[in-house]
Formats: C-alpha cells, sequence, structure tokens
C-alpha cells in the first residue's frame, strides 16, 4: 500500500511541534507526506481546545474531508490533540467518519494503533497520559526539522489550574523532559540546519529537571555556535525566577521578546481566574527585566469580558496595555469550557464582550503599529528563513518576532543579517538588505 498522510493542525505550537513529530513516527511505517488531501489515505487533525469554535472546527473540517472523498474510497480518519484527550469516545459517535482517537500523551502508541486499525478495521481511542512514555519513545526518533527556526517541546502539562483553562485536563500535569534528552535534541536540529530553537511548555518557565531550570538549558543551547538564536514560550509570571531574569544579564542569544501572558488588568480578575500574582507582581518582573535591558518587550495573552469583569477592572487592562506597551499580543473572549470552574459562571453580555474586545485590539494594534513604524529608516538585525512564495524576495523575522519581507540573497539564508526597513504596517517590515543596497551602489 502507497501510505500517504496529509495533516492539518489547530492549535498552539505545541501542537505544531507534535505533528512534526508525528510525522517523524508515521515515516518509520512508510509513510510520505501530502499536502494534497485528494492524494492521502491517512488524513490526521491535530486539534485544539481551548475555546469553543476550536471544537466546532474540527466537525466542519471532517465534514470537508467527508464532501472531497464522496465517491472516492475514504482515507483513515485519525483526530489527535486536545479535543481527542477532551471528548475521545464521544467524538467516535458524533462523527463516524473518524476512526481513530488518539490524546496528546500518547503519540508514542500512534504506529501501534495505525497497525491495528488497518488490521482489523476496527475504531480506536487511546487517551492515557503517560508524557514519561511518550517523550522517551520520541527520543529515538530523531526529530528530523530542517527549518531555519525550529520548536522543542521541554514540558508539558500544566498544575496551575486557571479557572478558565482546560489545558490542565487535555494536557493532563507537568512534565519536565530530562535535560540530557533536551540538549540533544537541539544538537541534532543544529546539525539538521536549525539556526534557532524555542523551547515550549505550557508553562515553559516551570521547567525542572533534577536540579535543571529553563535558565540552564538556554545556557546550555547558547553553547552551540550554529545556535544563534533562543527563544521560549509560553511563561507564567508566577515562574519567572530570579535565575531566569539574570540570564538576560549574560545571554547574548536569548532575544529580547517575552511572552508573558498576564490576561487581566485587574487584580480582582486575576484572583477570580485563580491565575496566582498580582498586577504588581508583574509589573516588577517588568521592571526589573528593562533595568536589565532597555530594549526588551513584552507581548501577552488578554483573555476579555471574563464573569465577573466590570467596567474598572476592564480600564484596569486598558491602562496596563497603554503602561507596558505590550507588542506582538493575542487578545480573546472568555468562552467557557467544560468541565472547568468558570464553565458555569454568568456571562457578560456578547455586545460588551465584544466592544471590550474591540477598544483592547485597537490598543494593540496602535502599539504594534507605531513600534513598526519606530524602525522605518533604521538598520535591524534579521534572521532569514526562507524565499518568498513568489521567490524573489526574502522571509525573515526581527529580534521580536516581526516578519520581515526584504529584497537580499540567497546566501543569508540561515544567516543573521542587517536590514533597512523602508516601511511597515501593523505587521510586517519591508526593506532591502545592507548588502544588496551595497551591491547596487558598486
Ligand atoms: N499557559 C499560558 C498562560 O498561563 O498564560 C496560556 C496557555 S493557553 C493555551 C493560551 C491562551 O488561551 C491563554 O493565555 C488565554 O488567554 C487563552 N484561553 C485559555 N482558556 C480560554 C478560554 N476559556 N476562553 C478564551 N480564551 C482562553
Ligand atoms: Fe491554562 Fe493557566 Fe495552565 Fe496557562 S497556567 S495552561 S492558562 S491553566
Ligand atoms: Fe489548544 Fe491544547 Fe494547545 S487546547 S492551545 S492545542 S495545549
Amino acid at each position: 500500500m502507497n501510505k500517504k498522510i496529509f495533516i492539518k493542525t489547530f492549535g498552539c505550537q505545541m501542537n505544531v511541534y507534535d505533528s512534526n513529530r508525528i510525522f517523524d513516527t508515521v515515516k518509520k511505517i512508510g509513510f510520505t507526506k501530502t499536502d494534497k488531501i485528494e492524494e492521502s489515505n491517512c488524513y490526521l487533525l491535530n486539534t485544539c481546545h481551548i475555546r469553543h469554535k476550536a471544537k466546532e472546527k474540527v466537525y466542519h473540517e471532517i465534514g470537508r474531508v467527508k464532501e472531497k472523498f464522496k465517491f472516492k474510497k475514504k482515507p483513515m480518519v485519525i483526530v489527535s490533540g486536545c479535543v481527542a484527550q477532551a471528548e475521545n469516545q464521544e467524538m467516535l459517535k458524533r462523527e463516524p467518519y473518524i476512526d481513530v482517537v488518539i490524546g496528546p500523551q500518547a503519540y508514542h502508541k500512534i504506529n501501534d494503533k495505525i497497525m491495528e486499525y488497518l488490521d482489523k478495521q476496527k475504531k480506536l481511542d487511546e487517551t492515557e497520559f503517560d508524557a514519561i512514555s511518550k517523550f522517551n519513545f520520541l527520543k529515538k526518533i530523531q526529530n528530523s526539522s530542517k527549518k531555519i527556526s525550529s520548536f522543542v517541546t521541554i514540558q508539558e502539562g500544566c498544575d496551575k489550574f486557571c479557572h478558565f483553562c482546560v489545558v490542565p485536563y487535555t494536557r493532563g500535569p507537568e512534565y519536565s523532559r530530562p535535560f540530557d534528552d533536551i540538549i540533544e535534541e537541539a544538537k541534532i536540529l543544529s546539525e539538521n540546519g536549525v539556526r534557532e530553537i524555542t523551547l515550549l511548555g505550557q508553562n515553559v518557565n516551570a521547567y525542572k529537571n533534577k536540579n535543571y531550570r529553563l535558565s540552564d538549558l538556554i545556557l546550555e543551547i547558547e553553547k552551540m555556535k550554529e545556535i544563534k538564536r533562543i527563544r521560549y514560550t509560553t511563561s507564567h509570571p508566577k515562574d519567572m525566577t530570579k535565575d531566569l531574569v539574570d540570564t538576560y544579564k549574560i545571554s547574548k542569544k536569548l532575544m529580547p521578546l517575552i511572552h508573558l501572558p498576564v490576561q487581566s488588568g485587574s487584580d480582582k480578575v486575576l484572583k477570580l481566574m485563580n491565575r496566582k500574582h498580582l498586577i504588581s507582581d508583574y509589573l516588577k518582573i517588568y521592571e526589573n527585566l528593562k533595568a536589565i535591558n532597555s530594549n526588551i518587550e513584552f507581548s501577552s495573552d488578554f483573555l476579555i469580558a471574563y464573569p465577573g469583569e466590570d467596567e474598572d477592572d476592564f480600564k484596569a487592562t486598558l491602562n496596563l496595555i497603554k503602561r507596558i506597551k505590550f507588542i506582538n499580543s493575542f487578545s480573546f473572549i472568555f468562552s467557557p469550557r467544560p468541565g472547568t470552574s468558570a464553565s458555569k459562571l454568568n456571562l457578560i453580555s456578547k455586545e460588551t464582550s465584544l466592544e471590550r474586545l474591540e477598544k483592547v485590539r485597537t490598543q494593540l494594534f496602535k502599539n504594534q503599529i507605531l513600534a513598526n513604524k519606530s524602525l522605518e529608516n533604521q538598520e535591524i538585525d534579521v534572521l532569514v528563513e526562507n524565499k518568498t512564495d513568489e521567490g524573489t524576495r526574502f522571509f525573515g523575522r526581527s529580534e521580536y518576532m516581526t516578519p520581515v519581507i526584504f529584497d537580499g540573497n540567497d546566501k543569508d539564508v540561515g544567516n543573521i543579517i542587517k536590514v533597512k526597513v523602508t516601511h511597515s504596517n501593523q505587521n510586517t517590515l519591508f526593506g532591502e538588505s545592507i548588502n544588496k543596497i551595497e551591491q547596487k551602489v558598486a
């Protein structure tokens, strides 16, 4: 059988990492990847459960696949990720087109499940939490990423139980991968041509293996000559420890953008959410980091219209956004998730929620437009990732993760080069590499 898998991924970066590792795994039983659904005989949907629409998207997506295969033999349909974990048996009942349901801590069993299904044609679900076996298994299967910028999961799961969030239920308790395994994976990636590593975890700065912390991992990866940039996400204010803050004094490769979700600017709402810190704690972290390097910028997630958020609480969020001048941030209206403490609370009206979201986004976008504008006519460092789809210009990212599109040279891919920014919009910087400008002058 000619085995072709089509993988579609929703959700966070950890799902992107997982999808890549799933492919590294199914390759071992003869699968090749296809980007044409119609060509596939195995369709895998890696799902996200964080908001209501995310789940509905899954069923909608399966509907689209059905349509494409209306007059053809159906592919094996696998649903993985956080919806799979939360719904397991329910999914097989609600949508009989699905054949295998597999949760995020069971990916080490995926090849067995596929073979079992192909053998017996019997529907299967596997949603046991077993992070240790998962990572022990994945260690033996090399991460084949050859992208300039790659993820490495170092920690998974969450013990914080914010009242709104499903992650502790879908990803299980906190588990930190062994230090040596992570370093080994980073080395292999650097040999494959990877130049930027983003360390991932649901609470990445809660990483703890023996006496090793996130700061130890950063400083060890820093020693790898080929790795030019290091990032980590997503961190929690509660785990922003002194050793991690101090790493910004030493590290030359740790990027100056910190994604540190605050969710709300009001202590009252933070308490209702069970976030376990105050705004003053957050500001302290901000001030300490700014004192180390004034170029450090912050990005955040904002959860708008959480039950109990009144106008004053909301104003406090807007004021915090103005004060910290967050860039590259995300904002969402609270969506009640089944099984969480906040699932049955009285909702703020849709109209007020949308109004508040709009105000928050307007302020965030303003910050972003101004931050990008301030770089016009400046030379900035860009890690060049690839040519654009049209093949004439290049794509890279600034130190702050902002996409940069510019005229450059093929030899620059994988290098950090100087780009002169000519213009910008809310999301992107445009320009020309200094080399290219010099070539034109010569
Ligand atoms: N661990 C991270 C933290 O503590 O900030 C967040 C991880 S969560 C996958 C990403 C973001 O989704 C959260 O920061 C929050 O803003 C948003 N989110 C989580 N649950 C949500 C819900 N029930 N409704 C809307 N947004 C939600
Ligand atoms: Fe969810 Fe809170 Fe854990 Fe983040 S810290 S993953 S928001 S429960
Ligand atoms: Fe979604 Fe699961 Fe990530 S719920 S945001 S895919 S951890």
